[in-house]
């Protein structure tokens, strides 16, 4: 495993860390499996992972709680979020920082996540959501002081809205947010406008998250692809997006090289950049989470195969169904 210096932190992070949004509340899962996955990352490097409140309701920080506590010897940083206070995905420019992120909600959904995370400090604290209308306000700053003078969170992150990278930027430059997680693929790779430039003038610690996109860059995705009413994907995937999704993804099939999977393609594309820190890729299981922390080696992509890949570039906005 490689690592990174995750920015004015200081901290070295794994250049793959762990995006824990699947383990609880979508559909297919095996707990078994979910516990030996994440006890084998440790044991292969990893230690950085990404949790939220929101991700059923504390039970995926839990599960980080548990594996922290199975874990005394090493330190594993722990990045979680508070969700707005409307419960609403993503942010809108017309909500007020009072219905989202007041002070006291900071405080009372940071002191949820460290009882279910049961760790005395939360290293990295994320708004789950963000609009860059609240950050000239005050409210969301008295919280964010309030907690880190009592010692309970050590550094604050915004988690940015899927496709918006710049609307985040406001905040960043209050130096009250030390990292930022953003939405950086094969497809995605508009935070290198002004959101990575501007990480690193501040130097701001950077996750990159959804890393295949979901799952249309792992290449197992089809035009016929139906997920079970109860998975939030059956929302997301819906035609309008599966279908060129699908048509973007085998657009990327000839470019594979002999023996390299898309989805190790997709990693190693966003490895090749020294911008980000730390990538979160959705694991459950043992098989992906070997593959995915094998591409941590060091070896980086052919920088005419990099070029090629750069084309692909795929700039949408938010819409009706992106969440
Ligand atoms: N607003 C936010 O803050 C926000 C939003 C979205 C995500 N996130 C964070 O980012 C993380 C990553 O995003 P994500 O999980 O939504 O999407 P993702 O990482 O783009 O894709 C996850 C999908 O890829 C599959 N996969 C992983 N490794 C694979 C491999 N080697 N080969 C084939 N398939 C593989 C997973 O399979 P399985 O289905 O078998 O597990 C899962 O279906 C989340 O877990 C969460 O921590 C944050």
């Amino acid at each position: 495993m490689q690592y990174r210096r995750f920015g004015r932190t200081n901290w070295k992070v794994s250049d793959i860390g762990y995006g824990m949004w699947g383990l609880a509340g979508w559909t297919g899962n095996d707990q078994q499996e979910i516990e030996r996955s994440l006890d084998r990352s440790v044991e292969l490097g990893c230690n950085f992972f990404d949790t939220a409140w929101a991700y059923a309701a504390g039970k995926s920080e839990e599960i980080l709680g548990s594996l922290v506590k199975r874990n005394p010897g090493k330190k594993l940083y722990c990045a979680t979020k508070i969700p707005a206070k409307n419960f609403k995905w993503p942010a809108k420019s017309e909500y007020l920082l009072k219905d989202t992120y007041p002070a006291s909600h900071i405080v009372e959904y940071t002191e949820k996540s460290l009882t279910n995370l049961n760790v005395d400090c939360i290293d990295l604290q994320q708004f789950h959501v963000w609009d860059d209308s609240w950050a000239d306000q005050d409210d969301w700053k008295k919280g964010i002081e309030k907690l880190k003078k009592e010692g309970k969170v050590q550094h604050f992150g915004i988690s940015v809205n899927r496709w918006e990278p710049d609307n985040g930027l406001k905040a960043l430059e209050t130096g009250l947010i030390d990292a930022v997680q953003v939405i950086y693929n094969i497809f995605d790779q508009n935070p290198e406008d002004n959101l990575f430039p501007l990480c690193r003038k501040l130097d701001i610690g950077v996750i990159a998250r959804v890393p295949f996109d979901e799952g249309t860059l792992t290449g197992t995705l089809t035009k016929d692809t139906v997920f079970p009413k109860n998975d939030w994907r059956s929302t997301y995937f819906v035609p309008e997006n599966l279908i060129p999704s699908v048509e973007h993804a085998d657009a990327l099939r000839p470019l594979i090289p002999k023996g390299m999977t898309m989805a190790e393609i997709a990693l190693r594309f966003i490895l090749a950049n020294d911008d980000v820190h730390t990538i979160i890729p959705g694991m459950r299981k043992l098989k992906n989470v070997e593959a995915n922390i094998a591409s941590s080696d060091g070896k980086r992509l052919d920088e005419s195969l990099l070029m090629k890949l750069k084309e692909h570039r795929w700039d949408r906005t938010p819409t009706g169904w992106s969440q």
